[in-house]
C-alpha cells in the first residue's frame, strides 16, 4: 500500500531560518511540513541540546566544542545573528522544548547526532517523557548509537545515515532491525530504491543539494527525504504526485 511521501524539513527549514532553531521549525510549518529534522547532542553537564555541529562557532556567537559548555551556558548564546540580524535571540534548543512545543504538531526525525554512549538512553527517555514515541524516527550515522537506540527503543523506528550502501551496511541494518536505510541523494537511484525496498527497508534520502537533486530522489521512488527548502519539495509533490503502490 502507498505511504505518505516524507517530505522532512532538514533542521527546520533551514534555507529561510536558522539552523535547528525555533524560527526554523516555525517557518517549516507554516510552508506546510508535518515532518521536522533535527540534531541531538549532549552538553557537559549532560543535557540534551539541539545543534549540529561539535563546535559552535558556525551557528552561535559562542565558540568551541558544544560538549565543553552546560546548558545554561549554551542557553545564553544567540543562534540566529549569524543567519540574519532579523533572527537575533533564536536559542539553541533543548530537547524537552523542542518535544514540547513540537510533538503531536509533526513527525520528529531525531538524530542522534553526539559521540557520547549515554545520548541514545537520554534522548528515548525525555522522548518517552513527552508521550512522543509514536512519532519519532530515530536516526544516526553512527553504528553505535542506533544499536544504543534499539537496545532501549525497540519500538520506535530507527534509520542510518549513510554516503555508500552495500551488501555489509544492509546485513547490518537487518541485524539491527532498522526500519530505514538513508542514503545520500546523490547516489540514489531506481535501482537502489528497488534493491533497498526488496531488502525490507524505507529509503529516506539525506544530502539535497539543489532541487535538480531533490526531483531525482523523488523520481527515482524513494520514500522521503530531508530538505532545507520543504516548501519547494511540497509543491514539486503537489505537482508530481509519487506514484508508488
Ligand atoms: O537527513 C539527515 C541529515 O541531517 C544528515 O546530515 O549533516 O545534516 O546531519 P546532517
Ligand atoms: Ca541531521
Amino acid at each position: 500500500m502507498a505511504t505518505a511521501f516524507m517530505a522532512i524539513a532538514h533542521r527546520g527549514a533551514s534555507s529561510y531560518a536558522p539552523e535547528n532553531t525555533f524560527a526554523a521549525f516555525d517557518l517549516a510549518l507554516e510552508v506546510g511540513a508535518r515532518e521536522l529534522e533535527f540534531d541531538v547532542q549532549e552538553s557537559a553537564d549532560g543535557a540534551l541540546v539541539v545543534i549540529h555541529d561539535d563546535a559552535l562557532d558556525r551557528t552561535t556567537d559562542g565558540a568551541g566544542p558544544v560538549a565543553k559548555q552546560t546548558l545554561a551556558a549554551l542557553r545564553k548564546l544567540d543562534a540566529g545573528s549569524w543567519f540574519h540580524p532579523r533572527f537575533a535571540g533564536q536559542r539553541i534548543p533543548a530537547l524537552p522544548e523542542v518535544l514540547a512545543r513540537y510533538a503531536g504538531r509533526a513527525r520528529l526525525h531525531v538524530e542522534l547526532k553526539g559521540k557520547t554512549p549515554t545520548l541514545a538512553g537520554k534522548t528515548v527517555e525525555c522522548i518517552r517523557s513527552y508521550a512522543a514515541a509514536g512519532a519519532v524516527t530515530l536516526t544516526s550515522f553512527q553504528k553505535e548509537r542506533l544499536a544504543e537506540a534499539r537496545l532501549c527503543a525497540p519500538d520506535i523506528p530507527a534509520g542510518w545515515l549513510l554516503r555508500t550502501i552495500a551488501g555489509a551496511e544492509i546485513a547490518a541494518a537487518r541485524a539491527l532491525g532498522l526500519a530505514q536505510l538513508c542514503p545520500k541523494a546523490d547516489i540514489v537511484t531506481p535501482e537502489l530504491v528497488r534493491s533497498l525496498r526488496a531488502a525490507g527497508f524505507l529509503v529516506r534520502a539525506w544530502g539535497v543539494a539543489s532541487e535538480a537533486l531533490m526531483e531525482q530522489v523523488v523520481r527515482a521512488g524513494a520514500d522521503g527525504m530531508t530538505v532545507n527548502f520543504p516548501d519547494r519539495l511540497l509543491a514539486f509533490l503537489a505537482r508530481n504526485p509519487p506514484g508508488r503502490a
